[in-house]
C-alpha cells in the first residue's frame, strides 16, 4: 500500500466531524472540503451540495451511455467520541498500532468510504477510466438519521438515475470473512421527560408528600420489557415475522459463534436476551427496545439531598419486518401513558426513524456482489443480517428505485459508537481491492 493512503487516512480522520452536535459544525464543513479535494484531485467531477444541516459531497466521473451507473454511499459524519477517558489516545489524533488504526470514524465510515474511494483511484491511475458511471454520495448526516439526504435524492432524481447502490458501512463476521448483508433492522427514536415539582426540591422538606420524577421514570423504564427479556408494550410483536427454520440453519452454519463472541468482545458477565433465541438471532431478526440515556437529578460529588424537578430517558426501537416505526411509537407512547405513575406528568417527543431492509442476495446484482467479494478477499461469503441500521438503504429503494448491495469491512471487535475504535489496515487494502472488483464485476 503507498505510504500517502495512510497519511490521507490520518487527514481524514482527524476532522472531529460529529454531526449531532452543532459546536462541530464547521469541522464538518472542514471535513466534507476536504473530500471535495481529493474527489477532484483523482479526475472526478465533485460538488459540495449545501442543506440545512450537513452539507452532501456528490462525485461523479464522465457518464457514457450504454454502461451500468453505480451509486457509491458512505458517511464522513461521527458518533461522539464520549466519553474521553476511556480512550486509550485522543480520538481524533489517529494512531496505528499492531495494524489497526485507532480513532473515531476509522471504521465508521472513514476507512470504508476511503477504502472506496482509493479503489476508484487506483482504477483511474491504470485504466485511465472506470468500467462504468460512477456516483459518489458522501453525506454528513448518517449518525443523525440522514435528514437532509431524502430531499437531495428527491431533488436530483433524474440526474442520480441508477441500476444499484454500493455500501461498505455494515460488519464483517470474522477477519478475512468476506460478507454480504442482505439486511437491515430499522430505528426510530423518543425521548421522555417526566416532571414533578415546579423546582427541585428539599427532600427532607418534601420527601414522602410528592412523587419523585426520577422515581416515575424509573417505574415507567422498568415496565418496557419482561423479566425474559421480551419488550411489555401490547402490539409491539404483531407485525413481526418470525424467523425461519432455513434462515436459522443457514446462520448456524456460518464460521462463527456468536454468543461467544458477543460474551469476549463485551464483557458481558452473561448473555441476556429474549428467550428462544441466539444471540445472532435476536441481534439480527427480533426488534428491541433500548434505553439509550437516562438522566436528572444530582449528578456532582458527594451527596445532595433533593427532590429533582425532571427526569428524562432517550430510548430507541429497532424494527424487523413488517414493524412501522410511527406505529411503534404510537403503541409504545400509550404503553407509558397507561402506566405513569401518580404524582407527575410526562411529555414525549419523537425524533428520527429509519425503516428496516430486506435485499435478495441471489439476485443478478447480488451474485456480482458475491463474485467481487471472494475475488477481494479469497474465500467464501458470508451471508448475514444486521442489527445496525442505514436508513437511507430503503430510500434507495424508494426514490431511487435501486437495491442495495451491502459489502461491510467492520469487524466485531472494531469498537464503532465505543471508545478506541479502530479499522485494520488489512480491511483498509481489502476494501480498495473490493472497490475495483465490484465495479468490474457490475459492469
Ligand atoms: N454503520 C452503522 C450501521 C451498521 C452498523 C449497520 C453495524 C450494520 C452493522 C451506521 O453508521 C450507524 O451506526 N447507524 C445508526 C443509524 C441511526 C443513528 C439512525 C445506528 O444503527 O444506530
Ligand atoms: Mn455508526
Amino acid at each position: 500500500m503507498p505510504q500517502n493512503y495512510l497519511g490521507e487516512f490520518y487527514s481524514f480522520l482527524r476532522f472531529p466531524s460529529v454531526s449531532t452536535d452543532d459546536e462541530y459544525k464547521a469541522n464538518l464543513v472542514e471535513c466534507a472540503d476536504w473530500l471535495v479535494n481529493k474527489l477532484g484531485s483523482i479526475g472526478l467531477a465533485t460538488q459540495l451540495v449545501p442543506t440545512r444541516g450537513h452539507p452532501i459531497v456528490w462525485a461523479r466521473n464522465k457518464h457514457q451511455p450504454g454502461r451500468r451507473t453505480v451509486l457509491i454511499y458512505g458517511h464522513y459524519d461521527v458518533q461522539p467520541p464520549d466519553p474521553l477517558e476511556l480512550w486509550d489516545s485522543p480520538p481524533f489524533e489517529p494512531v496505528l498500532k499492531d495494524g489497526y488504526v485507532f480513532a473515531r470514524g476509522a471504521t465508521d465510515n472513514k476507512g470504508q468510504i476511503l477504502s472506496h474511494i482509493l479503489g476508484i483511484q487506483e482504477t483511474i491511475e491504470q485504466n485511465g477510466d472506470l468500467p462504468v458511471n460512477v456516483h459518489l454520495v458522501i453525506e454528513g448526516e448518517e449518525e443523525v438519521g440522514s435528514v437532509s439526504l431524502p430531499g437531495f435524492l428527491n431533488e436530483n432524481r433524474d440526474a442520480l438515475k441508477c441500476d444499484v447502490a454500493v455500501v461498505s458501512d455494515t460488519g464483517m463476521i470474522a477477519r478475512q470473512t468476506p460478507t454480504l448483508s442482505y439486511g437491515l433492522r430499522g430505528v426510530t427514536a423518543m425521548e421522555i421527560k417526566v416532571t414533578g415539582p415546579k423546582m427541585d426540591l428539599h427532600s427532607g422538606v418534601f420527601g414522602g408528600a410528592v412523587a419523585n420524577p426520577i422515581t416515575a421514570l424509573a417505574q415507567l423504564l422498568a415496565i418496557l420489557h419482561d423479566r425474559d427479556g421480551r419488550v411489555a408494550i401490547a402490539g409491539f410483536y404483531d407485525r413481526v415475522k418470525p424467523l425461519e427454520d432455513w434462515e436459522r440453519e443457514a446462520w448456524r452454519k456460518l464460521p462463527v459463534d456468536g454468543d461467544k463472541l458477543i460474551l469476549e468482545e463485551t464483557g458481558v458477565p452473561q448473555l441476556f436476551g429474549e428467550a428462544g433465541y441466539n444471540s445472532i438471532e435476536r441481534i439480527w431478526a427480533r426488534p428491541t427496545a433500548e434505553i439509550n440515556g437516562i438522566g436528572g437529578g444530582y449528578q456532582g460529588k458527594g451527596t445532595k439531598t433533593v427532590i429533582a424537578s425532571h427526569a428524562f430517558a432517550k430510548l430507541t426501537f429497532r424494527l424487523v419486518p413488517e414493524q412501522r416505526a410511527d406505529e411503534i411509537l404510537e403503541l409504545a407512547k400509550a404503553h407509558l401513558r397507561k402506566n405513569l405513575p401518580k404524582g407527575v406528568t410526562m411529555e414525549i417527543t419523537t425524533g428520527h426513524s429509519g425503516p428496516w431492509y430486506i435485499t435478495d442476495p441471489h439476485s443478478q446484482l447480488g451474485e456480482a456482489a458475491q463474485r467481487a467479494l471472494r475475488k477481494a478477499f479469497d474465500r467464501e461469503v458470508a451471508l448475514i443480517r444486521e442489527g445496525g441500521s442505514i436508513p437511507i438503504v430503503s430510500q434507495f429503494r424508494e426514490i431511487l428505485g435501486i437495491e442495495t448491495l451491502l459489502m461491510g469491512l467492520a469487524l466485531p471487535d472494531c469498537r464503532a459508537h465505543s471508545p478506541n475504535e479502530n479499522f485494520p489496515l488489512e480491511n483498509f487494502e481489502g476494501g480498495i481491492r473490493l472497490n475495483k472488483a465490484v465495479l468490474q464485476e457490475l459492469a
